[in-house]
């Protein structure tokens, strides 16, 4: 973005989603712009590091079995407290919160429900690596009076708006209402969201792939031979080297596949064969396979299509292949041949 070029505001660019186009009603509007402002809040916080009172352990087992960081509680409650007075919510389901969070009596209820993963890439935080904030939304169910559980477990194919920021280098934050994909970098000068990066594309092949390589002796054939076939390289069955990147954080992972493509996968694995993979379908690959989708890219659980799963459970878990069309569906099929 050239420096005199016009910056267009998070704020303008949703105005005219909404006047222009017609695709942003203005109850979401004001949503998305809450959680943008909740995320600045969390990126002053992550930037103060050992300086403030954001690093290290919490010593709180979540409803994941994980040992919760204190920044895993303190972006819960900045996400939580940002969003219960502005009336465009009827409640709010976090990886952090083992029930749904209705909106307290005294505040006017709306129409919306929010997911979230208040801080995705945990393990990052102490080490100064990019961290993230992971956002998921959906209509209310018509007729719904007080919001439950299964309110929430709507297949993402629903998601009215998904969108994830970066908490890196620069802090951006990458949205979809169904309109395409675009990019916002925080100007911390000013505190607003400026728009730099307008309807991303992913590429549809790639050379480079996503996979915590440690758990290889625990793969499922299916991915066993496909990652095989990766690693032969030029003189394999694919013809060309690949490159591999993981970084732990899959925002930042895929913030990459978004910006020059590539291949992300958590599959499900021998170590606990009763769960379906690591990553949790509402407010980590609901959100993701919306935005890829939208991007150009496909999203499967190594079957089918992430967005047409029915959930059964809040924080039920998936296994995900994202990234680049062509190769998405490559290593889709060798489940299906399996
Ligand atoms: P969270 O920190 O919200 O629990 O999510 C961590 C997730 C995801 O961000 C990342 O891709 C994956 O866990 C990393 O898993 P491993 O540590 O097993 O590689
Ligand atoms: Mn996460
Ligand atoms: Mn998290
Ligand atoms: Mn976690």
């Amino acid at each position: 973005m050239t420096a005199n070029a016009k910056r267009i505001s998070l704020t303008q660019y949703l105005v005219e989603e909404q006047r222009l186009h017609n695709t942003v009603p203005g109850e979401l509007r004001l949503l998305i712009e809450v959680v943008a402002r909740a995320c600045k809040t969390i990126s002053h916080a992550v930037g103060k590091g050992a300086l403030g009172e954001v690093l290290g352990s919490a010593g709180i087992e979540n409803v994941q079995g994980e040992v919760q960081k204190k920044l895993d509680v303190l972006s819960n409650e900045i996400l939580l407290e940002a969003n219960e007075w502005g009336g465009h919510l009827a409640a709010m389901a976090s990886e952090e919160m083992e029930t749904i969070h209705p909106i307290p009596n005294r505040y006017p209820m709306g129409e919306y429900l929010l997911l979230f993963d208040p801080l995705d890439g945990s393990s990052n935080i102490d080490v100064n690596v990019s961290i993230g904030t992971i956002f998921s939304v959906l209509k209310a169910p018509e007729g719904m009076v007080t919001p439950t559980e299964e309110d929430f477990l709507q297949p993402g194919a629903k998601q009215v708006a998904a969108g994830y920021a970066v908490y890196g280098p620069q802090t951006v934050l990458v949205l979809t209402t169904g309109d395409g994909v675009n990019c916002f970098t925080l100007d911390r000068e000013m505190g607003s969201w400026v728009l730099t990066q307008r309807n991303m594309q992913i590429p549809v092949d790639t050379k480079e792939y996503a996979i915590n390589a440690s758990n290889a002796r625990h793969w499922y054939p299916p991915v066993q031979r496909y990652i095989n076939e990766l690693q032969q390289g030029k003189t394999g069955p694919r013809g060309k080297d690949f490159n591999m990147r993981w970084i732990a954080s899959m925002v930042a992972d895929v913030h990459r596949i978004l910006n020059r493509g590539g291949i992300f996968m958590y599959p499900a694995d021998a170590r606990e064969p009763n769960k379906p993979g690591k990553l949790r379908l509402m407010y980590e690959a609901n959100p993701m396979s919306f935005i890829v989708e939208q991007a150009g890219g496909a999203a499967t659980n190594g079957t089918q299509r992430i967005l047409d799963i029915q959930p059964e459970s809040l924080h039920q878990r998936v296994a995900v292949f994202l990234g680049s069309k062509n190769e998405v569906e490559h290593v889709t099929g060798y489940h299906r041949d399996a």
